[in-house]
C-alpha cells in the first residue's frame, strides 16, 4: 500500500478547466468513498454521470449520496442504477438499460471494490474478491461495448491498486479450490486482473476507440478496510497505535485525483493499457527496494489476453 504525504491534488484540482458537457459518464461504487468523489469531479465539470450502486432506492445511502452531489453541484444529470457486480444478471440488466437509453458512453470508471473479505463466492460461483472486481467490470464492459464504441474516443478507467505487488493472479486456480485461501492474496488477484484487463481491452478495441487504462488512486481511508481487523489496520500502517487515523493518508478526494486525471488529462489521448499513479504513467518497478510503480507482468499482453479468454470463459461472453 501506498501512503504518501499530503499535499497531494484532489479530483476538483484535476478537473478544474475542463468541460464535459455533452460527456456520459458510467461510474460503479460512485456512491462512496473515491467513487462519490470521482462523481463529484465529473458532475461539477458538467458530465452527465450514471452510479451504479447495490441499492439505488432514493431512500438508501447511495440515493441519498447522488441527491447530495445533485445539491452541491447543481448538476441535476447525476442519477443511480441498480448495479451488484456480483452478479452477471445484475451487471447484464443495468448495462441493458443504458443501452437501451441509445446513448454514447464516454467514460466508464470501473470503481468499485470490496477487499480483505472471508471465503465466499459471488452469485455465479466467483472468488468474491475476482468476481466482483474484476469479472463483474470485465462483463460490463464488454456488455457496454456498443455505447463505447459509439462516443467514438471513450475512456475506461479501471481502478487498481498497488497491492497488486502481491501478486497471487493464478489463472489456473481462479477460485482458491487448490491453494489455501488468503484474502490478501485474493484482492492482489483481482487488482492484477484489473491491470491486465486494461490491457487486453485495449489490445482488443483500440480501433474502435475505446482506451482503457488502470490507475492505482494511493491509500485512503475508506469504506474499503471496513473488514480488516483493528491489529491488521495497524500493522498496515492505516491507523496508529491509540486507533487514530494515520495523517499520511490521503483523503478520498485525493484518492480520486488519479482516476479523474485519466478520465479527463488531454495528455492521455491515444494512451491505453498503462499504469497511472499520482496523476502520471507510473514506472515499472526494478525489483529494487519498496515495491514502488507496477509489476511489468501486471501489464504483460500475453497474461492479459490469457485472462480475457479466461474471463470470458467465466462470464459467458465472446
Ligand atoms: N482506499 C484505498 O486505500 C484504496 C487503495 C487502492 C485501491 N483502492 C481501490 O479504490 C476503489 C474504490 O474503493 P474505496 O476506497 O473508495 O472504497 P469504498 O468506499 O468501500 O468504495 C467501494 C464501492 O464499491 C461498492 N461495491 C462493493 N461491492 C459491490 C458490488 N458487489 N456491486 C456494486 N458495487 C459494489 C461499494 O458499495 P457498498 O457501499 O454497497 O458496499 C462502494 O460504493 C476500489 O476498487 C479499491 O480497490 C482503494
Amino acid at each position: 500500500m501506498t501512503i504518501l504525504t499530503p499535499p497531494a491534488p484532489t479530483a476538483l484540482d484535476v478537473v478544474a478547466g475542463h468541460d464535459l458537457t455533452g460527456r456520459t459518464a458510467v461510474v460503479t461504487g460512485g456512491a462512496s468513498g473515491i467513487g462519490l468523489e470521482t462523481v463529484r469531479a465529473l458532475a461539477l465539470a458538467g458530465a452527465r454521470v450514471v452510479i451504479g450502486a447495490r441499492d439505488p432506492r432514493a431512500a438508501g445511502a447511495a440515493g441519498a449520496a447522488a441527491a447530495d452531489l445533485r445539491k452541491s453541484t447543481g448538476n441535476q444529470a447525476v442519477t443511480v442504477a441498480a448495479l451488484d457486480l456480483g452478479s452477471l444478471r445484475s451487471v447484464r440488466e443495468f448495462a441493458d438499460a443504458l443501452l437501451e437509453q441509445r446513448d454514447p458512453v464516454h467514460l466508464l470508471i470501473a470503481n468499485a471494490g470490496v477487499m480483505g473479505l472471508p471465503p465466499g463466492r459471488t452469485a455465479d460461483g466467483f472468488e468474491t474478491h475476482l468476481g466482483v472486481n474484476h469479472l463483474g467490470h470485465f462483463a460490463l464492459t464488454v456488455r457496454l461495448l456498443p455505447a463505447l464504441r459509439s462516443a467514438g474516443h471513450a475512456r475506461v478507467v479501471v481502478v487498481g491498486s498497488s497491492s497488486h505487488h502481491l501478486g497471487g493472479l493464478d489463472l489456473d486456480d481462479p477460485h482458491f479450490e487448490h491453494r489455501p485461501y488468503d484474502p490478501y492474496l485474493a484482492y492482489a488477484q483481482s487488482k492484477t486482473a484489473n491491470a491486465l484487463f486494461a490491457v487486453a481491452l485495449t489490445g482488443r478495441h483500440r480501433a474502435d476507440g475505446v482506451l482503457a487504462n488502470t490507475v492505482s488512486p494511493g491509500a485512503a481511508l475508506t469504506g474499503l478496510q471496513r473488514h480488516l481487523s483493528a491489529e491488521t489496520k495497524l500493522a498496515v500502517g492505516l491507523v496508529g497505535p491509540d486507533g487514530t487515523p494515520n495523517p499520511r493518508l490521503r483523503t478520498a478526494a485525493q484518492g480520486a485525483a488519479t482516476p479523474v486525471w485519466a478520465a479527463v488529462a488531454p495528455e492521455l489521448a491515444g494512451t491505453g493499457g498503462a499504469y497511472l499513479e499520482d496523476c502520471a504513467l507510473a514506472e515499472p518497478w526494478d525489483g529494487q527496494g519498496p515495491p514502488r510503480g507496477y509489476l511489468p507482468e501486471a501489464l504483460d499482453p500475453e497474461r492479459a489476453a490469457r485472462l480475457w479468454d479466461v474471463s470470458a470463459a467465466l462470464v459467458g461472453v465472446g
